[in-house]
């Protein structure tokens, strides 16, 4: 053995994050939204709509996680996320500063209820969404799988400004022009995408909550179609708190219940991340 190997092997090793993978990509959308990719842990197999816990190295050494819904579907090599940038937030006040080649933990165990497992079969699926609740449909917008189970797909998008739909439009559009995407899902499934966004506090070509706009009937008279019901009607709804406990007592009058993994049913919640 040289006394360069001793040397070598004497020498303490860099400290390197458990279950940490790479950031391929970032992209600011606002100065409040952003989105990045990164590579997939060979180990994780997920179902389009679930969430991990990622995060960062906190100051303690210990790592500072949060659930994330996974914004790539689940064939996808890479791994991409939508996210909130809160200044003061204990993750995505670091989060936000990610560069390509930087470190991110991913704890490869998913779970999560927006899967089509936790619905009965339907014919026509809404996805319901305000802010970075897009993310989940970004998953399963992209997932063969939707298109196959249903007739007809309407995603939902309500943000207080146009810009925070950008996102969400440039994945719709990819969905629609992309060849790879296109050839994936195929044209005659992609027919079935209807897509509707919305704007609060920004003048838009519809404004209004969408909750208001089902109470009122006017998304169903914009779309040309039936109001909710039970037989053909399954919903996933992703947003904050209050949307969502308004969006379920809407979806409970027309008669849909909640469902779960273990029990489907005819439509599904969960709270976008938000710290
Ligand atoms: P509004 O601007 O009227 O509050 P946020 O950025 O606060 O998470 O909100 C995202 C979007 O969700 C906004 O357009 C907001 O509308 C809307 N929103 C907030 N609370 C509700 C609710 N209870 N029902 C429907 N939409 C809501």
């Amino acid at each position: 053995m040289t006394e360069a190997t001793v040397t070598e092997l004497a020498k303490p090793k860099a400290p390197t994050l458990p279950d940490a993978q790479k950031i391929t990509y970032v992209k600011h959308w606002t100065d409040r939204l952003f989105s990045f990719r990164v590579t997939r842990p060979a180990s994780l197999r997920f179902r389009s709509g679930e969430f991990v816990m990622i995060g960062l190295m906190g100051d303690n050494g210990r790592p500072l996680l949060r659930a994330y819904s996974i914004a790539s579907p689940s064939w996808d090599e890479e791994l991409e996320f939508y996210s909130i940038k809160v200044q003061d937030g204990p993750l995505t006040s670091r989060l936000q500063h990610l560069e390509v080649g930087d470190e991110l933990i991913i704890r490869p165990k998913p779970v999560g209820t927006l899967v089509h497992d936790a619905l009965l079969p339907g014919k026509r699926i809404w996805f319901f969404a305000t802010g970075t609740g897009f993310a989940p449909f970004a998953s399963l917008l992209r997932d063969p799988q939707t298109y196959e189970d249903y007739d007809e797909v309407i995603i939902t998008h309500t943000c207080r400004e146009v810009g925070e739909l950008t996102y969400g439009a440039e994945l719709i559009d990819s969905i629609r022009k992309d060849e790879m995407l296109v050839e994936l899902i195929g044209a005659e499934n992609l027919a079935k995408l209807r897509y509707y966004p919305t704007t609060t506090r920004e003048e838009s070509t519809k404004m209004g909550r969408i909750t208001d706009l089902m109470r009122s009937g006017e998304v169903f008279k914009d779309l040309g179609i039936d109001p909710i019901n039970q037989d053909n009607d399954r919903a996933m709804v992703c947003g904050n708190l209050a949307f969502n406990l308004e969006i379920k007592a809407i979806l409970e009058e027309f008669g849909l219940r909640e469902g779960a993994n273990s029990d489907p049913k005819e439509y599904v919640v969960e709270k976008a991340f938000v710290d």
